[in-house]
């Protein structure tokens, strides 16, 4: 059977923007995280607190959270607004600014680990042992990324035992819900249900696990309700189809949320989000970025 309600975790504020070549102004990412919130996106990641050498498009963010902490939905209730924090250091900067949800994000990769984080898979892992500790005893809601759960663009194709093995290290750390990550868009349907499987068959919770797919080689929707079927109910995307990873070459535009949200709706599953204020808010980004999405949704909507 399929869910009756899917939680959309927009990643386009973040995932999407910190891949542009241009660097967005701060207000009109702002303008940006409103859209989405105004379009019925209930969790909005909005920036990461990383080494701004790491990541420049996105060394704004003591400028920009401020300016969408206190963001409601159109229903009155709190957004969520989630940011990436690698370290302590990442964490000390979110909590001064009141972040009341955070993401660490560890890969199943030693290719990528060294890329993203200069460490190895459990050095990396080490370093965010004090950071969720110290945010759930501050009472903040921890998510743990995972990358290249199927394959990586340096060592191929990822065993499946070797992604559940970090699956339990940030559960077992205190992470309160992960995502799993096809970093670079390689992921067909079975893979999926493969891995889901696998995790099941660890103990791990279903409720605690959440899909992120990049859309490369046109698999992303497939996966998705691969994952559907396999009772995932929390769903990553990118508002008009933003994204890639500036550390994985081959990574292009995550899901985007316009095509994710009109095969839910098709399925009869809830979302909350209204599709013509997102693609609305894709096509204003565009227009920013001086390109037009990649979404087929946001393609078809706009020429009607
Ligand atoms: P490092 O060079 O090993 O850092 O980088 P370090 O720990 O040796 O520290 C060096 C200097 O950086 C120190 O300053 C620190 O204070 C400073 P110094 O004492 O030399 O003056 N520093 C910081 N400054 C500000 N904020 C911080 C911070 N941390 C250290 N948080 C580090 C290690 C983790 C910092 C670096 O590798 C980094 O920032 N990486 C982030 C990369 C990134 O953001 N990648 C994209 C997100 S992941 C992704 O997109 C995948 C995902 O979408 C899922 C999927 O699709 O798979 C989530
Ligand atoms: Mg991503």
């Amino acid at each position: 059977g399929l869910p009756a309600r899917v939680r959309v975790h927009e990643v386009g504020a973040r995932d999407g923007l910190q891949n542009e070549k241009e660097v967005v102004p701060t207000e009109v990412k702002a303008e940006f995280v409103r859209r989405l919130a105004a379009a019925g996106l209930t969790t909005v990641e909005a920036t990461s607190f990383v080494h701004p050498k790491w990541v420049p498009q996105l060394a704004d963010a003591e400028e920009l959270f401020p300016l969408v902490r206190d963001l409601r939905s159109p229903s009155g209730q709190a957004v969520h607004l989630p940011v990436l924090v690698p370290n302590e250091r990442g964490l000390d900067r979110a909590l001064a600014l009141g972040a009341t949800r955070v993401a660490v994000f560890a890969s199943a990769t030693e290719s990528f680990a060294k890329a993203n984080l200069n460490r190895t898979v459990d050095e990396a892992l080490a370093m965010f042992e004090p950071v969720v500790a110290r945010a759930r005893a501050a009472g903040v809601h921890v998510r743990g990324y995972l990358s290249m759960c199927f394959g990586d663009p340096w060592e191929g194709p990822v065993p499946v035992d070797r992604v559940v093995r970090v699956c339990r290290a940030l559960l077992d750390m205190g992470c309160d819900e992960l995502s799993l990550g096809d970093t670079i868009g390689v992921a067909t349907p079975g893979h999926v249900g493969a891995l889901l499987t696998a995790l099941a068959g660890e103990g791990v919770p279903v409720s605690a696990l959440g899909v992120h797919f990049h859309d490369t080689y046109g698999q992303a929707l497939a996966n998705t309700l691969a994952a559907l079927r396999h009772g995932v109910t929390t769903v990553d995307a990118s508002a008009g189809g933003l994204g890639g990873c500036p550390y994985a070459k081959s990574a292009t535009g995550n899901l985007a949320t316009e095509d994710l949200v009109w095969m839910l709706t098709g399925l009869g599953i809830d979302t909350g989000i209204d599709l013509g204020l997102l693609t609305a808010t894709s096509g204003w980004m565009a227009g920013h970025l001086g390109r037009p999405s990649p979404s087929r949704t946001v393609r078809a909507l706009s020429h009607k």
